[in-house]
Order: C-alpha cells, then structure tokens, then sequence
C-alpha cells in the first residue's frame, strides 16, 4: 500500500477552495522515543511513542500558482533541488490537482534539521495549511495520519501538551495515530542546550533502519519502550515528575545505544553533548531535579520543573533561547 492509497482513504476532494492558505504546529520533544519503522513507506512505528509540544512553531502558508513551486523557509527562496525543498514537493505531490503549482512560505523558530524536531512541527504546519486550502475540515485524528505520511514524529505535533502515537496492528496504519492525553499537569518545562545547529549526518529514517536491522539492542529498546510508554503515562497521571524524569532519560539513552551497536556503528553525540550529559548527572547529585533527553542530533534537552527555571539558567549557561 503507498501514500496516496491511504490519502484517498481519508481526504474528500482535491479542490482547492482558496488561493493562499495558513498553518502553524509546535515542535515536539518525544519522552519515549519512535525509533524503528515495521512499515517504511507508510513511517508505522514498531513502539508507542509519547511527546510533549514545547512552545516553538513553525509557521506554514501555501499560495497557489500556475507556474512552478516556489519553496521559502524563513524568508529565503530555496533551490527546487535543495533536499529540503525536494521532500517538501514530494510530499505535495501527494495532493496537487492537475496543473497546479505551489508557493510554500514556511518560518521555523528553532534550527531546521538539526535534530530539534523541525520536521515534526514543519510537517504538521503543512498538513494544517493544506487542510485549510481544501476546506476538508478534517477530525484531528485524520491530519496526525497525514502528517506522519510526511514524517513520523509530526503526527504529535499536531497537537499541545502530552501527546501519544500508537502503534495500531492494520497493514494501512489506519489505527495508528496521534492523540492527545488527557491531563491538566503542567509543572514540565524543557530547556534546550544547544550544542550545534548543524544539520544532522545521518536522517533519522537512515538512522532508524539501520539500527534495526544491525543493532542486537533493538529488540532490548523495543520491547522496553512499549514498558515505558505505559509508566510515562501513569508518571503523567500520577503527576509524579522524577518517574517521568528518569523513565524519559534512560529510554532515550537506550535508542542512543541502538545506534552505538549499529553496524556500521553512528553516534549522534559531540564532545559539548557529554559535557552536558555528566553536567545533568553530577546536577543531579547534587540535589537538582534535571533529566535530559535527546534525538537525532547533539543538542540536550533537559526535562526540569518549571519552578527551578532560574536555577537551571543558572547551571546550565548553554540555554537557548529561540524566541
Ligand atoms: O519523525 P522522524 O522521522 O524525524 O523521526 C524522529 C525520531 C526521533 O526524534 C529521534 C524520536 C522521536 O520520537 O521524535
């Protein structure tokens, strides 16, 4: 089954019913990470993953044109060959009608591939814009479907707070989508250490099939992560911040062996990352409440208490600020 079987599936038409479109969806930092895919084509996980949006955007609007695409991300004109611009259109050829061309004009707030979740929020923007172009009016469960046709992490962004993505058991993924959970907890803050926006080496889709098809951990990380996704939710109900703490840690430090034990091994970590990551070890011998996680890049974000914002400015100097 391809992509454009399971957008038949979901969407009613491919009329445009306006000229120029907006959409806007957080990043998202996943607690218990997606890493693995049993469907690659379709991006179906082979664990749950469990996120929280952070308040970073990234901003989409599409104008329609009858001559060519026209890609901008934060303001300037990218080359159609540009591998940025070249997902993107692959993506939109998904959904162009007959003889339509597409002026994409996205802004991201934080670093774009750098492992900060910009295509998650990217994604999700776009699915936003284009259900709004096509006045679909689509449940929310329908755009996590396509956002993560896109990228599999976007189908969390298209909502706030915690969010979960199940795995689901179909061949077309139709029960494999996003939702909200639902909680009114919002002691959580997550405070990026920027180490380098450059983009990353290895894709995080290079990066996930090699590890499961060469790493002896993957199983390890799979059959732990579907434990942990369970505890981080009962962590989120309980309200109890230093289970969601060191559960998130330690199962983002597993994905991380997976590519270690990879063949040929990757690492994602600098010099400046393990500084960091013996910084939040030894902080937190020292008394304070700080875990941290990471992705498909070398930035650290640390999971802390809103309340201890002054105190982790503090110790950690290295906080990025995007706004
Ligand atoms: O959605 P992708 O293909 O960019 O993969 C995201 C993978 C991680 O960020 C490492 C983990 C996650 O769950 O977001």
């Amino acid at each position: 089954m391809n992509k454009k079987e399971i957008i038949k599936k979901i969407i009613p038409h491919l009329n445009p019913k306006k000229n120029h479109s907006k959409g806007i969806a957080p990043i998202n930092i996943a607690l218990c990470k997606y890493w693995g895919k049993r469907n690659i084509e379709l991006n179906l996980p082979v664990s749950p993953s469990l996120s929280l949006s952070l308040p970073y955007y990234t901003k989409t609007e599409i104008i329609l044109n009858d001559d060519k695409d026209f890609i901008y991300l934060n303001d300037v004109l990218l080359s159609n060959e540009n591998n940025f611009s070249k997902r993107l259109i692959n993506y939109l050829d998904l959904f162009r009608p007959k003889n339509t061309f597409f002026t994409i004009k996205t802004y991201n707030e934080i670093p774009t591939g750098a492992g900060l979740a910009s295509s998650a929020s990217g994604f999700a923007a776009l699915v936003f814009a284009i259900n709004d172009l096509f006045e679909w009016n689509l449940k929310k469960k329908y755009l996590t479907i396509l956002a993560r046709l896109g990228s599999g992490s976007a189908s969390r962004s298209i909502y706030e707070g915690f969010v979960e993505w199940n795995v689901g058991k179909k061949d077309d993924g139709m029960d494999s989508y996003a939702s909200k959970i639902d909680t009114n907890w919002e002691e959580i803050e997550i405070s990026v250490c920027l180490c380098s926006d450059n983009e990353k080496s290895v894709s995080s889709t290079e990066g996930m099939n090699r590890s499961s098809e060469t790493s002896k951990f993957f199983q390890t990380f799979v059959m732990q992560s579907y434990e942990d996704f369970d505890d981080i939710k009962n962590a989120i109900a309980e309200e109890n911040f230093k289970k969601l703490g060191i559960i998130s840690e330690r199962n983002a430090l597993q994905m991380h062996s997976t590519m270690i034990t990879s063949s040929p091994g990757f690492c994602y970590f600098i010099p400046e990352t393990i500084k960091i990551m013996n910084h939040v070890w030894d902080s937190r011998k020292n008394g304070l409440d700080v875990y941290m996680t990471m992705d498909a890049g070398p930035n650290v974000k640390l999971i802390h208490r809103k309340k201890d914002n002054q105190l982790i400015k503090k110790e950690f100097s290295n906080i990025t600020s995007f706004l």
